[in-house]
């Protein structure tokens, strides 16, 4: 582990006077220094795949190169430092995230896999034939087939809060769905096809009055706002920490602890357990008990170093920035006649869906494509959303922190010559 490295980063980010410099920062991304077909890289499928600052790289690199070893398992000198770098990163997204106790933190493989872990281990324990589960009409397929495949196997009712043209959730309609019946409600924060950004303090409110627990995704959320999960006050809080600016293959789940401790185990194998015998299996605590088998220690610990570089940059200044991308892409847009956006919601993080009269999206982001610019095409995981809006596909532009207005001039640019092309 690269302690120095680690050290600067913690200094650096105590510096409130730090500005925001996005031409700096794209120093920090050696991708974005790249040239895609001849053409400077214009990366702004951000949504799918964040990319990586220098220092998570090399957070990386330098655990395999000079820490490798398991966690949990040694007295050896390495694999207590392994451990060491391991649970300091917990800590990292327990403070990131504002949890009360790093026991509240689980890594898992990503934010799909947080969603099936409560879906087989809470809600295979708790909910019961007749029960019902609402999610909304914006969600991920990751939080549609758990909860679907759930209320299959218990006979229990999925049910779906619906959105208005405009992508916004039906408030008065989700308080009519939540009945006694109401076991459990799983809703995106940020929707990954539309963008807009939900209430989710506010549909937590109106469950918990009927003591019903909320699962929030918050894959899209995590690298666009400040989250805090006691403010919130959800259940369950999941995501990916590729989308945060960290390796792909290592994800989160908090959960309250009161509710992690009374769940069974959702895989079963090393490190999860404390004792075992033929007739018997005493479980480990949590965060241990859903912690089977090797972690991914690396990926884990790149989490972190992405954590600390985020906290260098300061999530308000982040959140501005990105406003600033929306509003000017959004009017950019707007100027093309034959542009139609796909999500109007009043509240909305930095993405723009979009399709073009008569031309289909995959022909959009081909041709961006041969200009360098990087989106992405397709129903998104969202095929309801689509279904909602009664198109196959949209395009998608989703910006992050180191995007630049001269940035969106080529995506306009290039929709421009998709229109000359095709049009
Ligand atoms: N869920 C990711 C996206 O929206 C992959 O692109």
């Amino acid at each position: 582990m690269n302690k120095e490295n680690t050290q600067t980063v913690l200094e650096l980010s105590e510096n409130p006077l730090r500005n925001f410099d996005v031409e700096k920062i794209r120093q920090d991304f050696p991708i974005l220094q790249r040239m895609i077909k001849g053409k400077p890289l214009v990366y702004l499928d951000n949504a799918a795949t964040t990319q990586k600052p220098l220092s998570v790289i090399d957070t990386i690199k330098d655990y395999y190169t000079m820490l490798n070893a398991n966690v949990h398992r040694g007295v050896h000198f390495l694999s207590e430092q392994a451990t060491l770098a391991y649970e300091e990163s917990r800590l990292k997204i327990k403070e990131f995230i504002n949890a009360v106790s790093a026991c509240e933190i689980v890594f898992v493989r990503g934010a799909t896999e947080a969603i099936n872990l409560v879906a087989s281990s809470y809600g295979r324990k708790n909910i019961k034939e007749g029960d019902e589960i609402i999610i909304s009409a914006m969600e991920h397929h990751a939080n549609i087939v758990p909860w679907q495949m759930l209320c299959e196997e218990k006979k229990a009712k999925l049910r779906v809060i619906p959105m208005t043209d405009d992508a916004e959730l039906m408030l008065d309609e989700y308080e009519k769905l939540l009945n006694e019946k109401t076991k459990l409600v799983a809703v995106v924060q940020i929707s990954n096809s539309l963008g807009t950004i939900n209430p989710v303090r506010e549909i937590i409110v109106k469950a918990h009055q009927r003591n019903i627990p909320v699962l929030v995704d918050g894959a899209q959320a995590v690298s666009h706002i400040k989250v805090d999960v006691q403010d919130l006050d959800c259940d369950f809080y999941v995501f990916s920490g590729h989308k945060l600016f960290g390796p792909t293959g290592i994800g989160i789940l908090y959960g309250k602890a009161e509710l992690l401790q009374e769940m069974p185990p959702y895989q079963t194998g090393g490190d999860m357990i404390r004792m075992v015998t033929f007739e018997k299996t005493i479980f480990n605590d949590i965060p241990n008990k859903f912690e089977a088998g090797t972690p991914n220690i690396a990926g884990a610990i790149g989490l972190g170093a992405a954590i600390d570089y985020l906290k260098y940059l300061n999530m308000n200044q982040v959140a501005k920035h990105e406003l600033d991308l929306l509003e000017y892409s959004t009017l950019r847009l707007s100027e093309i006649e034959q542009v139609k956006i796909i999500g109007n919601a009043k509240n909305k993080a930095s993405l723009i869906s979009f399709v073009l009269e008569n031309i289909h999206p995959h022909d959009i982001g081909t041709i961006l494509d041969s200009e360098g610019i990087a989106i992405r095409t397709g129903h998104h995981c969202t095929q309801p959303v689509m279904q909602r809006f009664c198109i196959p596909a949209t395009a998608r532009a989703s910006f992050a922190f180191y995007n630049t207005k001269e940035e969106i001039d080529k995506l306009v640019s290039g929709i421009y010559k998709v229109i000359r092309v095709f049009g």
